[in-house]
Protein backbone atom coordinates (compact mmCIF):
# COMPACT_ATOMS: atom_id res chain seq x y z
CA UNK A 1 0.00 0.00 0.00
CA UNK A 2 1.26 3.14 -0.74
CA UNK A 3 -0.26 6.22 1.62
CA UNK A 4 -0.58 9.30 0.32
CA UNK A 5 2.91 11.55 1.72
CA UNK A 6 2.39 14.93 2.63
CA UNK A 7 5.56 17.25 2.73
CA UNK A 8 5.99 19.08 5.96
CA UNK A 9 9.52 20.52 6.39
CA UNK A 10 12.45 19.93 4.47
CA UNK A 11 16.79 20.73 5.15
CA UNK A 12 20.07 20.15 3.02
CA UNK A 13 23.65 20.27 4.42
CA UNK A 14 26.45 20.49 2.67
CA UNK A 15 29.41 19.79 5.29
CA UNK A 16 33.35 18.77 4.90
CA UNK A 17 34.89 16.13 6.37
CA UNK A 18 38.11 16.60 9.12
CA UNK A 19 41.52 15.95 9.63
CA UNK A 20 42.76 15.53 13.05
CA UNK A 21 45.79 16.95 14.26
CA UNK A 22 45.16 15.95 18.31
CA UNK A 23 43.47 12.76 18.05
CA UNK A 24 40.95 11.45 19.72
CA UNK A 25 41.16 7.93 20.49
CA UNK A 26 39.50 6.18 23.43
CA UNK A 27 36.05 6.74 24.64
CA UNK A 28 34.53 7.26 28.00
CA UNK A 29 30.52 7.32 29.24
CA UNK A 30 28.42 7.30 25.96
CA UNK A 31 30.72 8.76 22.95
CA UNK A 32 32.91 10.86 25.13
CA UNK A 33 36.36 11.44 24.72
CA UNK A 34 39.52 10.07 26.72
CA UNK A 35 41.13 13.05 25.77
CA UNK A 36 40.77 16.23 23.87
CA UNK A 37 41.53 16.85 20.17
CA UNK A 38 41.87 18.84 17.59
CA UNK A 39 41.48 19.18 13.59
CA UNK A 40 40.59 21.55 10.72
CA UNK A 41 37.99 20.84 8.39
CA UNK A 42 38.60 20.16 4.96
CA UNK A 43 37.41 21.46 1.63
CA UNK A 44 36.57 18.62 -1.06
CA UNK A 45 35.46 16.03 0.97
CA UNK A 46 32.13 16.86 1.97
CA UNK A 47 28.86 14.59 2.61
CA UNK A 48 25.46 16.60 0.65
CA UNK A 49 22.58 15.38 2.83
CA UNK A 50 18.84 16.05 2.53
CA UNK A 51 16.38 15.15 5.57
CA UNK A 52 12.46 15.47 4.60
CA UNK A 53 10.03 14.85 6.97
CA UNK A 54 6.42 13.64 6.51
CA UNK A 55 3.35 12.33 8.61
CA UNK A 56 1.55 9.72 7.35
CA UNK A 57 4.44 7.87 5.19
CA UNK A 58 4.38 4.02 5.33
CA UNK A 59 7.85 3.87 6.21
CA UNK A 60 9.54 5.07 9.80
CA UNK A 61 12.70 6.01 7.57
CA UNK A 62 13.07 5.88 3.48
CA UNK A 63 17.14 6.44 2.49
CA UNK A 64 18.99 7.27 -0.61
CA UNK A 65 21.81 6.85 -0.82
CA UNK A 66 24.70 7.46 -4.23
CA UNK A 67 27.39 5.98 -4.85
CA UNK A 68 29.05 3.77 -2.09
CA UNK A 69 27.09 5.48 1.02
CA UNK A 70 25.08 2.31 1.37
CA UNK A 71 26.54 1.22 4.72
CA UNK A 72 26.21 3.97 5.65
CA UNK A 73 22.42 3.79 5.97
CA UNK A 74 22.70 1.09 8.94
CA UNK A 75 23.60 3.11 11.29
CA UNK A 76 20.69 5.49 10.75
CA UNK A 77 18.04 4.15 12.10
CA UNK A 78 19.84 3.16 15.52
CA UNK A 79 21.16 6.52 15.11
CA UNK A 80 17.41 8.28 15.47
CA UNK A 81 16.71 5.97 18.25
CA UNK A 82 19.64 7.63 20.15
CA UNK A 83 18.69 11.36 19.79
CA UNK A 84 14.95 10.53 19.87
CA UNK A 85 15.48 11.77 23.58
CA UNK A 86 16.74 14.88 22.53
CA UNK A 87 14.27 15.70 19.68
CA UNK A 88 11.01 14.87 20.74
CA UNK A 89 9.46 15.57 17.53
CA UNK A 90 11.31 12.27 16.06
CA UNK A 91 8.68 9.68 16.69
CA UNK A 92 6.24 11.86 15.55
CA UNK A 93 7.09 11.90 11.72
CA UNK A 94 8.59 9.45 8.88
CA UNK A 95 11.74 10.54 7.28
CA UNK A 96 12.73 10.65 4.02
CA UNK A 97 16.91 10.80 3.64
CA UNK A 98 19.12 11.42 0.53
CA UNK A 99 22.93 11.41 0.85
CA UNK A 100 25.96 11.59 -1.28
CA UNK A 101 29.50 11.99 -1.22
CA UNK A 102 31.83 13.92 -2.71
CA UNK A 103 34.89 11.00 -2.31
CA UNK A 104 34.56 7.38 -2.75
CA UNK A 105 33.60 5.32 0.37
CA UNK A 106 36.89 3.59 0.37
CA UNK A 107 38.62 6.50 -0.04
CA UNK A 108 40.32 6.02 3.76
CA UNK A 109 38.49 9.57 4.63
CA UNK A 110 36.62 9.61 7.25
CA UNK A 111 32.58 9.57 5.80
CA UNK A 112 31.59 9.22 8.66
CA UNK A 113 32.15 12.47 9.83
CA UNK A 114 30.87 14.56 6.94
CA UNK A 115 28.06 12.02 6.87
CA UNK A 116 26.55 12.41 10.52
CA UNK A 117 28.32 16.50 10.16
CA UNK A 118 25.48 16.78 7.26
CA UNK A 119 22.67 15.08 9.01
CA UNK A 120 22.76 16.46 12.56
CA UNK A 121 23.00 19.91 10.60
CA UNK A 122 19.51 18.96 8.87
CA UNK A 123 18.02 17.67 12.64
CA UNK A 124 18.90 20.73 14.34
CA UNK A 125 17.82 23.04 11.40
CA UNK A 126 14.51 21.13 11.16
CA UNK A 127 14.54 21.26 15.22
CA UNK A 128 14.98 24.83 15.32
CA UNK A 129 12.23 25.57 12.75
CA UNK A 130 9.49 23.50 14.48
CA UNK A 131 10.25 25.37 18.17
CA UNK A 132 10.58 28.59 15.74
CA UNK A 133 13.73 29.35 17.27
CA UNK A 134 16.52 31.47 15.27
CA UNK A 135 18.71 29.46 12.90
CA UNK A 136 22.41 29.87 12.70
CA UNK A 137 23.06 31.58 16.74
CA UNK A 138 25.49 29.63 18.74
CA UNK A 139 23.06 27.62 20.47
CA UNK A 140 22.54 26.49 17.05
CA UNK A 141 26.06 25.19 15.94
CA UNK A 142 26.42 23.87 19.57
CA UNK A 143 23.35 21.38 19.28
CA UNK A 144 24.40 20.40 15.82
CA UNK A 145 28.10 19.33 17.23
CA UNK A 146 26.64 17.41 20.16
CA UNK A 147 24.00 15.79 17.94
CA UNK A 148 26.83 14.98 15.36
CA UNK A 149 28.92 13.38 18.40
CA UNK A 150 26.40 10.85 19.19
CA UNK A 151 26.47 9.78 15.28
CA UNK A 152 30.49 9.65 15.42
CA UNK A 153 32.77 11.56 18.09
CA UNK A 154 35.15 12.52 15.10
CA UNK A 155 31.65 14.26 13.31
CA UNK A 156 31.24 17.14 16.01
CA UNK A 157 34.41 18.58 14.60
CA UNK A 158 33.08 19.25 11.31
CA UNK A 159 29.86 21.86 11.49
CA UNK A 160 32.35 24.70 12.15
CA UNK A 161 35.09 26.04 9.59
CA UNK A 162 39.15 25.86 10.08
CA UNK A 163 40.02 24.92 13.50
CA UNK A 164 37.98 22.96 15.92
CA UNK A 165 38.73 21.74 19.56
CA UNK A 166 36.46 18.86 21.15
CA UNK A 167 36.98 17.55 24.87
CA UNK A 168 37.74 19.38 28.24
CA UNK A 169 41.75 21.15 28.35
CA UNK A 170 43.10 23.75 29.96
CA UNK A 171 43.04 25.79 26.81
CA UNK A 172 39.59 27.33 27.30
CA UNK A 173 36.78 27.40 29.86
CA UNK A 174 34.38 26.37 26.82
CA UNK A 175 35.85 23.48 25.58
CA UNK A 176 33.44 20.46 26.28
CA UNK A 177 33.18 16.71 25.83
CA UNK A 178 29.59 17.20 25.05
CA UNK A 179 30.54 18.89 22.06
CA UNK A 180 33.30 21.34 19.46
CA UNK A 181 33.99 24.37 19.87
CA UNK A 182 35.52 26.40 16.80
CA UNK A 183 39.09 28.26 17.57
CA UNK A 184 37.54 32.14 16.60
CA UNK A 185 40.55 33.89 16.54
CA UNK A 186 44.26 34.47 16.58
CA UNK A 187 45.57 31.36 14.79
CA UNK A 188 48.39 32.69 12.54
CA UNK A 189 47.12 33.20 9.15
CA UNK A 190 50.01 30.85 7.69
CA UNK A 191 47.48 27.72 8.85
CA UNK A 192 44.92 29.02 6.81
CA UNK A 193 47.16 28.11 3.78
CA UNK A 194 46.99 24.79 4.71
CA UNK A 195 47.03 21.98 2.00
CA UNK A 196 46.02 18.66 2.73
CA UNK A 197 47.28 15.95 -0.07
CA UNK A 198 45.74 12.59 0.43
CA UNK A 199 47.80 9.81 -0.28
CA UNK A 200 45.51 6.25 -0.93
CA UNK A 201 47.74 3.45 0.04
CA UNK A 202 45.33 1.25 0.21
CA UNK A 203 41.66 1.47 -0.38
CA UNK A 204 40.29 -2.14 0.89
CA UNK A 205 38.52 -2.29 3.90
CA UNK A 206 39.61 -1.59 7.39
CA UNK A 207 40.58 -4.75 8.97
CA UNK A 208 39.95 -3.19 12.28
CA UNK A 209 36.81 -0.63 13.02
CA UNK A 210 37.67 2.62 15.01
CA UNK A 211 35.16 1.79 17.61
CA UNK A 212 36.42 -1.40 18.38
CA UNK A 213 40.22 0.15 18.54
CA UNK A 214 38.74 3.04 20.28
CA UNK A 215 37.55 0.26 23.09
CA UNK A 216 40.86 -0.87 23.25
CA UNK A 217 41.59 2.07 25.12
CA UNK A 218 39.67 1.10 28.29
CA UNK A 219 42.22 -0.92 29.37
CA UNK A 220 45.49 0.06 27.80
CA UNK A 221 48.47 -0.01 29.43
CA UNK A 222 49.62 3.19 28.02
CA UNK A 223 46.12 4.78 28.74
CA UNK A 224 47.50 7.40 31.21
CA UNK A 225 50.57 8.04 29.59
CA UNK A 226 48.61 8.61 26.30
CA UNK A 227 46.23 11.14 27.98
CA UNK A 228 48.67 13.14 29.38
CA UNK A 229 50.66 13.47 25.88
CA UNK A 230 47.41 14.54 24.23
CA UNK A 231 46.56 17.18 26.39
CA UNK A 232 50.71 18.40 26.42
CA UNK A 233 50.27 17.67 22.47
CA UNK A 234 46.82 20.36 22.36
CA UNK A 235 48.70 22.92 24.82
CA UNK A 236 51.95 22.77 22.30
CA UNK A 237 49.96 22.88 19.05
CA UNK A 238 47.54 25.58 19.96
CA UNK A 239 50.69 27.30 20.69
CA UNK A 240 52.15 26.85 17.19
CA UNK A 241 48.93 27.77 15.88
CA UNK A 242 48.81 31.38 17.45
CA UNK A 243 53.06 32.33 16.99
CA UNK A 244 52.80 30.47 13.72
CA UNK A 245 55.53 28.09 14.14
CA UNK A 246 55.55 25.73 11.89
CA UNK A 247 58.40 23.86 12.67
CA UNK A 248 56.54 23.14 16.08
CA UNK A 249 53.36 22.28 13.97
CA UNK A 250 55.43 19.75 11.86
CA UNK A 251 56.75 17.85 15.15
CA UNK A 252 53.64 17.86 17.22
CA UNK A 253 51.41 16.57 13.98
CA UNK A 254 53.79 13.69 13.29
CA UNK A 255 54.41 13.08 16.92
CA UNK A 256 50.12 12.45 17.26
CA UNK A 257 49.64 10.46 14.39
CA UNK A 258 52.59 8.22 15.07
CA UNK A 259 51.56 7.94 19.09
CA UNK A 260 48.10 7.07 17.62
CA UNK A 261 49.19 3.87 15.67
CA UNK A 262 51.28 3.19 18.34
CA UNK A 263 49.08 2.93 20.43
CA UNK A 264 46.98 0.47 18.30
CA UNK A 265 50.21 -1.81 18.26
CA UNK A 266 50.61 -1.84 21.81
CA UNK A 267 46.43 -2.77 22.44
CA UNK A 268 45.07 -6.13 23.72
CA UNK A 269 44.91 -7.68 21.33
CA UNK A 270 47.08 -5.18 18.70
CA UNK A 271 46.84 -4.07 15.51
CA UNK A 272 48.65 -2.84 12.52
CA UNK A 273 46.86 -0.86 10.02
CA UNK A 274 49.92 0.62 8.35
CA UNK A 275 51.25 -0.73 5.16
CA UNK A 276 54.87 -1.28 3.79
CA UNK A 277 53.88 1.75 1.67
CA UNK A 278 52.89 3.85 4.15
CA UNK A 279 56.03 3.57 5.82
CA UNK A 280 57.86 4.08 2.67
CA UNK A 281 56.10 7.75 2.45
CA UNK A 282 56.28 8.36 5.92
CA UNK A 283 60.63 7.92 5.44
CA UNK A 284 59.74 10.09 1.99
CA UNK A 285 58.25 12.70 3.17
CA UNK A 286 60.90 13.21 6.36
CA UNK A 287 63.93 12.62 4.08
CA UNK A 288 62.24 15.75 1.52
CA UNK A 289 61.84 17.92 4.47
CA UNK A 290 65.45 17.58 5.84
CA UNK A 291 66.69 18.16 2.41
CA UNK A 292 64.90 21.10 1.12
CA UNK A 293 64.03 22.75 4.39
CA UNK A 294 60.26 22.72 3.49
CA UNK A 295 57.67 22.14 6.37
CA UNK A 296 55.75 19.78 5.70
CA UNK A 297 54.84 16.74 7.18
CA UNK A 298 52.50 13.72 7.76
CA UNK A 299 49.52 12.66 9.29
CA UNK A 300 47.63 9.25 9.76
CA UNK A 301 44.18 8.63 10.33
CA UNK A 302 43.00 5.31 11.50
CA UNK A 303 44.21 3.36 8.35
CA UNK A 304 47.06 2.94 6.22
CA UNK A 305 46.32 6.19 4.11
CA UNK A 306 48.90 9.36 4.44
CA UNK A 307 47.53 12.62 4.29
CA UNK A 308 50.83 14.99 3.33
CA UNK A 309 50.67 18.50 5.24
CA UNK A 310 51.79 21.52 3.23
CA UNK A 311 51.82 25.33 2.94
CA UNK A 312 50.60 26.77 0.13
CA UNK A 313 53.64 29.33 0.00
CA UNK A 314 55.43 25.86 -0.84
CA UNK A 315 52.73 24.70 -3.11
CA UNK A 316 54.71 24.22 -5.97
CA UNK A 317 57.53 22.54 -4.42
CA UNK A 318 55.52 20.26 -2.91
CA UNK A 319 53.32 18.90 -6.07
CA UNK A 320 56.26 18.54 -8.19
CA UNK A 321 57.70 16.34 -4.91
CA UNK A 322 54.12 14.24 -4.98
CA UNK A 323 54.35 13.50 -8.70
CA UNK A 324 57.62 12.74 -8.60
CA UNK A 325 58.36 10.37 -5.20
CA UNK A 326 55.03 9.90 -4.19
CA UNK A 327 52.72 8.35 -6.56
CA UNK A 328 54.28 5.20 -7.25
CA UNK A 329 53.83 4.47 -3.43
CA UNK A 330 49.71 4.94 -4.39
CA UNK A 331 47.24 2.50 -5.37
CA UNK A 332 46.87 3.25 -8.88
CA UNK A 333 48.66 6.42 -8.20
CA UNK A 334 45.47 7.72 -6.50
CA UNK A 335 45.77 10.72 -4.29
CA UNK A 336 43.60 13.36 -3.23
CA UNK A 337 44.11 17.20 -3.40
CA UNK A 338 42.16 18.82 -0.21
CA UNK A 339 42.79 22.05 1.69
CA UNK A 340 41.14 23.80 4.71
CA UNK A 341 37.76 24.52 3.89
CA UNK A 342 35.20 27.15 5.16
CA UNK A 343 33.12 24.81 7.12
CA UNK A 344 29.27 23.53 6.60
CA UNK A 345 26.86 25.07 4.05
CA UNK A 346 23.02 25.08 3.74
CA UNK A 347 21.84 24.24 0.81
CA UNK A 348 19.74 27.07 -0.61
CA UNK A 349 16.67 24.72 -1.68
CA UNK A 350 15.97 23.88 1.63
CA UNK A 351 12.40 24.92 1.97
CA UNK A 352 8.66 24.65 4.01
CA UNK A 353 5.83 23.24 2.68
CA UNK A 354 2.61 23.19 4.21
CA UNK A 355 0.79 19.88 5.89
C1 LIG B 1 41.66 8.16 14.37
O1 LIG B 1 35.08 9.39 15.10
O2 LIG B 1 35.49 7.44 13.57
O3 LIG B 1 40.15 9.51 13.13
O4 LIG B 1 33.20 7.96 17.53
O5 LIG B 1 33.42 5.51 17.05
O6 LIG B 1 32.60 7.06 15.25
P1 LIG B 1 33.48 6.90 16.49
O7 LIG B 1 34.99 7.06 16.01
P2 LIG B 1 35.60 8.03 14.94
O8 LIG B 1 37.16 7.99 15.39
C2 LIG B 1 38.10 8.70 14.66
C3 LIG B 1 39.42 8.57 15.26
C4 LIG B 1 40.55 9.17 14.44
C5 LIG B 1 41.11 10.41 15.13
C6 LIG B 1 40.28 11.67 15.08
O9 LIG B 1 39.58 11.92 14.09
O10 LIG B 1 40.38 12.43 16.06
Amino acid sequence: MTGTIKHTHRSKWKCPSNIALVKYWGKRDFQKPMNPSLSFVLCNAFTETSVELHKNGDQKVEFNFEGEAGLFGERIEKYLDHVSGRLSWINKYNFRIHSQNSFPHSAGIASSASSFGALALCLTELDFALSGKEIGCSDFWQKASELARIGSGSACRSVYPGFAIWGKTQLFESCSDDYAVPILGGINQTFYGLRDAILMVDTGTKEVSSSFGHSLMDNHIYQRSRIAQAHENMNELYLALLTGNQEKFVSVVENEALSLHAMMMTSDPSFILLKPNSLELISRIRRFREKSKIPVCFTIDAGPNIHLLYFKENEIDVRAFIERELLDFCENGKWIDDRIGGGPKASPNHSKGGE
